[in-house]
């Protein structure tokens, strides 16, 4: 199995994505300790804005493909998700690749992949919620090109220690079953 991990958090070593990410990757790497783990820090890292010319760089969209397993770190800022995850989408999503039109519509051609994504939030966000651009814009790329996500929020990070405690534990708890 080939584990690509991508993290997109600015914030360092307070980043409550990383944290999470780490501990999916340590989760899924002991239940299959011979699993390839590739390694993509959008922040150290990054991917210029998506511009014509990107099109000839299949870098990306190649270790995509090359992965079983994607586990993204996807923190909320500004309600959406860091312009650096952006760019590496937008590399992704490539018509003939990973997705086509037919006469009955879009169809994903990139299934047969987990990805697995650690939310992180300052927040908490009610499903339908118009101000949440982060889980509902990912689960629509996801679906788009025939894959459906598995997310394991933190969220109402920023509302005190002790809710950001809990909601950290919470979300290290919930990797074990995520990579069961
Ligand atoms: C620049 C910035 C913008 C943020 N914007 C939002 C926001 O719009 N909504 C929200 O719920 N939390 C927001 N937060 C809180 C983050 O989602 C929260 O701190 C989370 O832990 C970020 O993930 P990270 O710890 O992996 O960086 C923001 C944080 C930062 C630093």
């Amino acid at each position: 199995m080939t584990i690509l991990k991508i993290n997109s958090s600015i914030t360092g070593e307070n980043s409550v994505s990383r944290l999470v990410t780490d501990r999916i990757v340590d989760q899924l790497r002991s239940a299959d300790p011979d699993a390839q783990l590739i390694e993509r820090d959008l922040v150290a890292d990054p991917l210029g804005h998506f511009t014509l010319a990107s099109f000839n760089d299949q870098d990306v969209l190649d270790q995509f493909l090359a992965s079983d397993t994607i586990v993204i770190g996807a923190p909320m800022y500004n309600f959406a998700l860091p312009t650096q995850l952006k760019a590496w989408i937008d590399r992704i999503l490539i018509a003939g690749k990973t997705f086509r039109y037919t006469p009955e519509g879009p169809e994903g051609l990139a299934g047969g992949r987990r990805v697995i994504i650690a939310l992180s939030r300052g927040g908490f966000y009610e499903e339908g919620s118009p101000m949440e651009h982060l889980e509902t814009y990912l689960r629509g790329v996801f679906n788009f090109i025939g894959i459906e996500p598995e997310f394991v929020a933190a969220d109402g990070l920023a509302i005190g220690p002790e809710q950001r405690d809990a909601s950290i534990r919470q979300a290290l708890g919930e990797t074990i079953r995520v990579a069961a």
